[in-house]
């Protein structure tokens, strides 16, 4: 891959086009406005120099990163790119859209993927005229520390994309598994009905928030508790997430919880809108 184009610049678009360029790849980031465009290549200039300060990179290794960067507000800007990895909101009428747009607008060889959390990857290969070219290719969040990367393969992808995709992952220095083209992929299908679940024993008054996240870190090790982790995911991509887990499996346990959906419908979206479980 010589030119990767990302595609969002949320929270994942951001992370993931700072992990193409510190592997020493060209990125362009896509977004919608040439200011959140200009304001994604800031943050990533920020990003890097707590690095730097953290003396965790060197000046040499920021300047080189910044180096592979560009961005743009245009989809035309991306016709050249080996590689998209399209990350806009968890929503696939938009993705779908995209992805139709994005077929005419990049040369015939370029693999189209999705960051997707859930959603089918068939249902995007679908809409294009190189369905043995898409793939899902998914970062965890933050993309910058998460070692992971689940390479998707949807039932019309080629040997040759998915073999690509993973040579992709081993260059920016992330551990890829193979996963099938089913809802949640490994990760989220094993995470999301225990932070839903979390959420329902916060409901039923069993203990607070902040004392299922202590016991949950104190108990089995991890890093952080549900609710903290909700917050980090984002609580409007979470509910999208427990959405497509919901219709895929039917499970009464997947139905987003109503404390979660009450959030989200207050604006609450977790560390990115400063409030969700908690306040930041
Ligand atoms: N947040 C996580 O923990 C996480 C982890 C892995 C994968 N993902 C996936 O990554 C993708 C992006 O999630 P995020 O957390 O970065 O979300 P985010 O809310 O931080 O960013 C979403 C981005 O999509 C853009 N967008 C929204 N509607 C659009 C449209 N119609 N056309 C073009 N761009 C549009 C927004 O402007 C924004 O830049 C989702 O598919 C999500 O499931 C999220």
């Amino acid at each position: 891959m010589r030119l990767v184009g990302v595609i969002g610049s949320g929270i994942m678009g951001s992370g993931i086009a700072e992990v193409i360029a510190k592997s020493g790849i060209d990125v362009v980031i896509r977004s919608r406005s040439q200011e959140t465009a200009d304001a994604t290549k800031n943050a990533i200039e920020s990003s890097l120099k707590k690095q730097l300060a953290k003396s965790k990179i060197s000046q040499e290794q920021l300047d080189a990163a910044m180096a592979h960067i560009c961005v743009t507000s245009t989809l035309d800007d991306l016709a050249n790119c080996d590689l998209i990895i399209e990350s806009v909101a968890e929503d696939l009428a938009t993705k779908k859209e995209l992805f139709a747009a994005l077929d005419k607008a990049v040369k015939p060889s370029c693999i189209l993927s999705t960051n997707t959390s859930t959603l089918p990857v068939i249902e995007l290969a679908k809409v294009t005229n190189r369905p043995d070219k898409v793939c899902g290719i998914h970062f965890f969040n933050p993309a910058v520390l998460m070692p992971l990367v689940e390479v998707v393969r949807p039932i019309t992808a080629s040997d040759e994309t998915i073999a690509l995709a993973n040579s992709f992952v081993k260059a920016c220095a992330k551990d890829a598994v193979q996963v099938v083209d089913r809802a949640g992929f490994i990760v989220n299908a094993l995470l999301f009905p225990y932070l839903n679940n979390a959420i329902a024993m916060f409901e039923a008054g069993t203990a607070s928030m902040e004392d299922i996240d202590v016991a949950m870190k104190g108990g089995c090790n991890f890093p952080m508790g549900p609710f903290a982790l909700l917050d980090l995911v984002g609580l409007d991509t979470s509910v999208a997430i427990l959405d497509a887990l919901h219709a895929e499996f039917k499970s009464a346990n997947l139905e987003p919880r109503p404390m979660l959906k009450k959030l989200v419908s207050e604006g609450k979206l977790g560390r990115k809108t400063k409030q969700g479980f908690y306040s930041y």
